[in-house]
């Protein structure tokens, strides 16, 4: 007679020691550069929207932002905050980032593939 496999099977103790190892491997990876790190923080932010890393997902409303070049990304980012360029939600979210913040998000939209 054979029995359904229970939740903690040797087979499934060693897939997911498995991927724990990996997971814990490209995680210090990630933290050797902690810029970086703090940098996909910040896009992690827009991503709802936007799409991760800036790629929005086909036939999106909100434009994609990877490979935006750094100068129109601040551009578009002062100008949602003076309210010259309008808005619906970028205007706000626009003034919860101080410049030093705007830049950073600038070079890693910029450096992302289209
Ligand atoms: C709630 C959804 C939402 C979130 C979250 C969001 N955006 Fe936006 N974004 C929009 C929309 C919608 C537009 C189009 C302008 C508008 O109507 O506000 C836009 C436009 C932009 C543009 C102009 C792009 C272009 O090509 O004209 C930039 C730059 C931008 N967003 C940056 C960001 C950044 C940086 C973040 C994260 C810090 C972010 N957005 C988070 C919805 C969002």
């Amino acid at each position: 007679m054979k029995y359904p496999l229970p939740p903690c099977s040797p087979r499934s103790m060693v897939v997911g020691g498995i991927t724990a190892l990996l997971l814990i491997g490209s995680a210090s990876a990630q933290a050797q550069d902690a810029a970086t790190l703090q940098s996909r923080a910040l896009a992690a932010t827009c991503a709802p929207c936007h799409g991760t890393a800036g790629h929005a997902i086909d036939a999106s409303v909100v434009p994609g932002l990877a490979g935006l070049p750094a100068g129109t990304f601040i551009e578009q980012m002062n100008g949602f905050k003076s309210g010259t360029r309008t808005a619906t939600v970028m205007h706000q979210i626009a003034k919860g980032f101080n410049d030093a913040q705007v830049d950073q998000l600038a070079a890693y939209f910029a450096a992302q593939k289209k």
